[in-house]
């Protein structure tokens, strides 16, 4: 059994991520206390264009990024004074929109003579379950964790130790096309249920049949060929598809005559600027709302069985699940059935910290403000930033 715990004076760390479509700045003191957590969200900017447009989202990260740290601070009752430190986003995610949230972080870093801490986003994700479970007072966790950090633009799963120097991270799966949250999205697009796609599915979802279509899945399971990796010569890596079954689903839809319900949904809905779950479910028949229930179904056990596999190769003690699409609520349930049956304890973050914040950014860098990890003044944004 391992637990990990740095206690030190209070330490608060100003949080700051931009790396895609959601502005968000966050005060968390110690790693273990969220004290303000901001989002502004840009879902009304790219809706109309059913995903996220990059230069728009640079352009709405500019406007936002000055208000939400001052809001961040001010709900913490701080001052830019009275914080230990600015931890920042710097990859991966989108050049424009990473390179904002870092060249403001660095302003601030220079002006207030306050150290900066560059975080991979994916590693912030990781911390929010870490966050909220030290919140909680859980404090041991049992080694070795398995995280699968599922959203917008990863499906990854990752082993995560803490070391020295804040944790490390081994790569045993990820997907090899297509994120998870991305075929939510995409699937969504082409039914008309607006963006993003997950919390309206994982919506309507409830409505529908989920055993009406068959979406089935190959399993991706192989030795790592990768002589770097130290688990390549005993392990097998577990990697996950997503782009087959959008494929799957738009040739259901032509061969199923579903286009002219799809333009009637367009129509009907074309007058409100952000419909709600309850007016896409008025716009949706019968088979459409199998279609969505069988498609989440089929993504989800994929998620879940896969992830099983990998944990079962790596005889790991604890699951962690993270990311967007966390907060779908048939992937938390099926993952609270199958780790019980396991007998693996699996923990998630709330909703509010499943999809991007700040508070993850800030928490991650916590270790690292202990070890005296702090980044050059000349750190740049990394948009394909790969965790390790
Ligand atoms: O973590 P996140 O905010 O951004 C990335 O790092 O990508 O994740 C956003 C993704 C989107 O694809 C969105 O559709 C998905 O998370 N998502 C969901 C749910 N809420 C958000 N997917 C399934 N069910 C949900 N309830
Ligand atoms: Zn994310």
């Amino acid at each position: 059994m391992n637990s990990y715990n740095g206690s030190v004076a209070d330490v608060y760390i100003l949080g700051i991520e931009s790396s895609c479509d959601e502005t968000a700045a966050a005060v968390v003191r110690s790693g273990e206390a969220l004290i303000s957590n901001v989002v502004y969200s840009q879902i009304a900017t790219h809706q109309p264009f059913g995903g996220v447009v990059p230069e728009l989202a640079s352009r709405e990260h500019l406007r936002a990024i000055v208000p939400v740290v001052r809001k961040a601070l001010e709900d913490a009752g701080k001052s830019y004074k009275t914080i230990d430190a600015i931890a920042v986003t710097k990859g991966p995610g989108l050049a424009g929109s990473l390179l904002v949230g870092l060249s403001y972080a660095k302003a601030l870093s220079y002006a207030l003579e306050k150290p900066i801490i560059g975080v991979n986003h994916l590693e912030g994700h990781i911390h929010a379950v870490l966050l909220e479970e030290r919140q909680k007072g859980n404090r041991d966790l049992q080694f070795p964790v398995l995280a699968l950090v599922v959203s917008g633009g990863h499906t990854h799963l990752y082993l995560a130790e803490p070391k020295q120097v804040g944790w490390v991270y081994h790569d045993v799966g990820h997907t090899r096309d297509d994120a998870a949250g991305e075929a939510f999205d995409k699937v969504a697009k082409l039914l008309e249920l607006g963006y993003p796609g997950g919390p309206v599915i994982d919506f309507l979802a409830q409505h529908g049949n989920p055993d009406a279509v068959k979406f089935p899945f190959a399993q991706i399971k192989h030795r790592d060929r990768n002589p770097q990796n130290r688990y390549s010569d005993d392990h097998r890596r577990v990697d996950f598809s997503y782009s087959g079954i959008k494929t799957a689903v738009l040739r259901y839809v032509e061969t199923h005559g579903l286009r002219e319900k799809i333009e009637q949904r367009r129509s009907a809905l074309a007058g409100l600027s952000i419909p709600s779950s309850e007016d896409y479910l008025a716009a949706c028949d019968r088979q459409t709302l199998d279609l969505v229930a069988s498609f989440q179904r089929a993504v989800v056990d994929d998620l879940v069985n896969k992830t099983l596999l990998a944990a079962r190769e790596h005889n790991v003690a604890t699951l962690l699940v993270t990311g967007g699409v966390a907060a779908n609520s048939e992937l938390r349930k099926s993952f609270q059935t199958v780790a019980a049956q396991e007998g693996v304890p699996v923990y998630f973050p709330s909703r509010k910290l499943s999809t991007d914040n700040a508070a993850m950014i800030a928490a991650a860098a916590y270790p690292r403000f202990l070890a005296g990890e702090f980044a050059d003044p000349e750190v740049s944004a990394d948009a394909a930033l790969r965790l390790r």
